[in-house]
């Protein structure tokens, strides 16, 4: 056997042994891809707030806010402090069979938090574990009676086998087999919904759907629903006796200038609300779901059945990550991050506003809350046709890829250019996204305005071709 690589020599390794080792053991398309921007081509040193400092000395704004994991930015010195506390007390994490004050503690606090009695909480690591959870919940609750579970046109809940199948087919390049009786309805519209639970119906009219999942702020497509459709869902729900999941894996803890998303409609309470990303602290993998009192009550609250979801998952609401939650929660609250969203908002709406006015050529829809915009880029049909020209052979004619490519474009030049790291969306029309860290202070938001328009002043044709030239068509061949 070849020697093990230890940490120390781990982290003094080259960016180019990394690909190379990549390539070997993780997946060499990745590299392909990825190294076509120039954060694929460098390693970080280190990270603070909104700063991320490259092992080349480079310090970069980061303005991706960790794609909703870093709503407390990059190692916030208190989150760092409770993970700490938690190693040098040598605290225990592992057995089940003792209960954790941790956990006892966060389930609390979340009860505390959120509105009504959603009070009963599930903690595993990532988010479609917190998705699966909750709609295996859903299910139980109506002792698998029920067969159907909808969700909407452009959802996104996750990649795993049930999840990934919940997630919607637009975003899906493949098949996998997936939890059965999975239908669709069109984000926003209570008519489609309507249809939907009339078309599951069973001959003597009883409803079979057990289920209604939903993102009330879909962030991979920046879509929100209205308070009309959030609240005539939640009628539709409680008068066909339909578990209402709200999923705000990415939008909890403020981002969108509420704690929850929905939370902006007083009265308005889900039977299920999953979380995750940010309730980590930036830090922590963990995910939770929590439910309403006599939703999990009637589901799992009794001896029989209380270990069929149960904390004997093994890393179930593991220690240090649980206290990292608790902290992460708390300084969620005591630094009021739903206002710090709001403030964000105050100069991030209106710069971008004008910035879609000044480049009306390049920049179709921005549109967004708090701290969380999607720029909507489109440079007209003859772009569009350049894009497919230039694009790698077998994804021309795919017309998302082409917006896409465009996006990567202003992604790479922003990076390079101006020491700004933002990211695009893979879903829909894969806007560029606009989502900071609530760390972010005016001046950094500005940073990024005057960076984005002075990208755009170079004119969409010069980055695309500068991209495809120097980062693209060496690694893929192009259509033309
Ligand atoms: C709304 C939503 N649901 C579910 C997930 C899946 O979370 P994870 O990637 O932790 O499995 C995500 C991840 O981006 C998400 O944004």
């Amino acid at each position: 056997m070849s020697e093990l690589i230890g940490i120390d020599e781990c982290e003094h390794l080259t960016a180019q042994q990394v690909h190379s080792l990549y390539g070997k053991y993780v997946s060499r398309s990745q590299v392909s891809l990825m190294t076509s921007f120039g954060f694929g081509r460098e390693l970080v040193e280190r990270a603070e707030g909104m700063w991320i400092w490259t092992r080349g000395g480079r310090r970069i704004l980061d303005f991706t806010g960790g794609v909703g994991v870093l709503n407390h930015g990059h190692n916030h010195p208190r989150i760092l402090a409770a993970r700490r506390r938690y190693q040098e007390r040598e605290r225990m994490e592992v057995h089940k069979t003792y209960f954790s004050p941790y956990i006892a503690a966060l389930g609390h606090n979340l009860a505390q938090l959120l509105p009504g009695d959603l009070n009963m909480s599930f903690f595993p690591n990532s988010g479609a574990e917190a998705v699966e959870g909750a709609v295996k919940l859903a299910y139980k609750y109506h002792k698998g009676r029920r067969h159907r579970i909808l969700r909407a046109d452009i959802a996104f809940h996750g990649k795993l086998l049930g999840s990934g199948g919940l997630t919607a087919v637009g975003q899906n390049r493949f098949t996998f087999p997936t939890i059965p009786g999975i239908c669709t309805f069109q984000y926003g519209d209570l008519t489609s919904v309507r249809e939907a639970i009339a078309a599951a119906r069973r001959p003597d009219g009883r409803c079979d759907v057990y289920a209604i999942l939903i993102e009330p702020f879909s962030a991979s497509t920046v879509r929100f629903c209205s308070e009309e459709f959030l609240r005539g869902l939640r009628e539709i729900c409680t008068a066909e006796d339909i578990v209402l999941i709200f999923d705000e894996i990415y939008t909890g803890w403020g981002k969108t200038g509420s704690l929850f998303h929905f939370m902006r409609y007083p009265g308005l309470v889900p039977d299920v609300l999953t979380t995750s990303k940010s309730f980590g602290g930036g830090k922590s993998s963990i995910s939770a779901f929590i439910a309403r009192e006599p939703i999990f009550r009637k589901a799992y609250d009794n001896l029989t059945d209380s270990l069929l979801h149960s904390t004997s998952t093994t890393y179930y609401g593991f220690g240090e990550e649980t206290a990292t939650a608790i902290e992460a929660v708390n300084i969620a609250v005591e630094d009021d991050y739903p206002k710090r969203a709001r403030e964000i908002e105050r100069v991030l709406a209106p710069g971008l506003d004008r910035i879609r006015k000044e480049h009306a050529d390049s920049v179709a829809e921005v549109r967004g809350a708090g701290a969380m915009y999607g720029i909507f880029l489109d440079g007209g049909p003859k772009l569009l046709d350049l894009a497919a020209r230039l694009a790698p052979a077998g994804l021309a004619r795919d017309p998302n890829f082409r917006i896409k490519l465009i996006t990567c474009a202003v992604v790479d030049a922003l990076y390079r250019d101006h020491g700004v790291y933002a990211y695009y969306t893979l879903n829909g029309h894969n806007p560029l996204v606009a989502a900071p860290s609530l760390v972010a202070e005016p001046a950094d938001v500005e940073y990024f305005l005057d960076s984005l328009d002075q990208t755009l002043a170079k004119g969409l044709t010069r980055l695309l071709v500068r991209f495809v030239r120097e980062k693209v068509a060496p690694r893929w061949p192009s259509a033309s």
